[in-house]
């Protein structure tokens, strides 16, 4: 779903434009990182919840209680992103298709053993975390320092977690 600039029909600005310092194409690139890191924190959202229901095996409460972590950070996470994106002057996408347009992260394999969903979350947050320092550095080049100050904080989690999903791995 893409208008006459090669941009989703999510990036669509407000009647009253932002005048934060920022220009609009550099805020409109910002914007594109903000809105994949959205869908994607969505998606990894419900695939985190999949895995928390459906893991089995010796480790079951170790990993129902680990997913539970990682599906309450990113759910309490959405928001500060979304309105990021509003404060920049456009909308953040709010429904399942746009989600789904938006996202690379594939979905989850509830009949997955244990180990399998472990390493399938930790390809996925170190996914996250290079693709974070990508659009993170668009930011930081725009001087965008509440969009950056907003990666920092979300690397620092992220990192955190992806370290403790190396180590519970044998
Ligand atoms: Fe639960």
């Amino acid at each position: 779903m893409q208008n006459n600039n090669g941009q989703t029909d999510t990036l669509q600005t407000t009647k009253v434009e932002p005048h934060i310092g920022i220009e609009e194409h550099q805020r409109a690139e910002i914007v594109d990182g903000l809105q994949r890191f959205l869908a994607n924190t969505y998606t990894l959202h419900l695939k985190t919840l999949n895995y928390h229901w459906h893991v089995k095996g010796m480790h079951f409460q170790t990993l129902h209680n680990f997913f539970e972590e990682l599906y309450t950070d990113l759910n309490e996470s959405m928001d500060e992103i979304a309105e990021r994106v509003l404060q920049l002057g456009f909308k953040a996408p709010g429904n399942l298709r746009a989600m789904q347009e938006l996202s690379n992260i594939k979905a989850g394999n509830e009949h997955a053993s244990a180990d399998q969903m472990l390493s399938d979350l930790l390809n996925d947050y170190q996914w996250m975390i290079r693709s974070m320092r990508q659009w993170r550095a668009m930011a930081d080049e725009a001087g965008d320092a509440a969009t950056v100050a907003m990666f920092d904080d979300r690397l620092t989690v992220f990192e955190k977690q992806a370290w403790m999903m190396r180590a519970m791995q044998s």
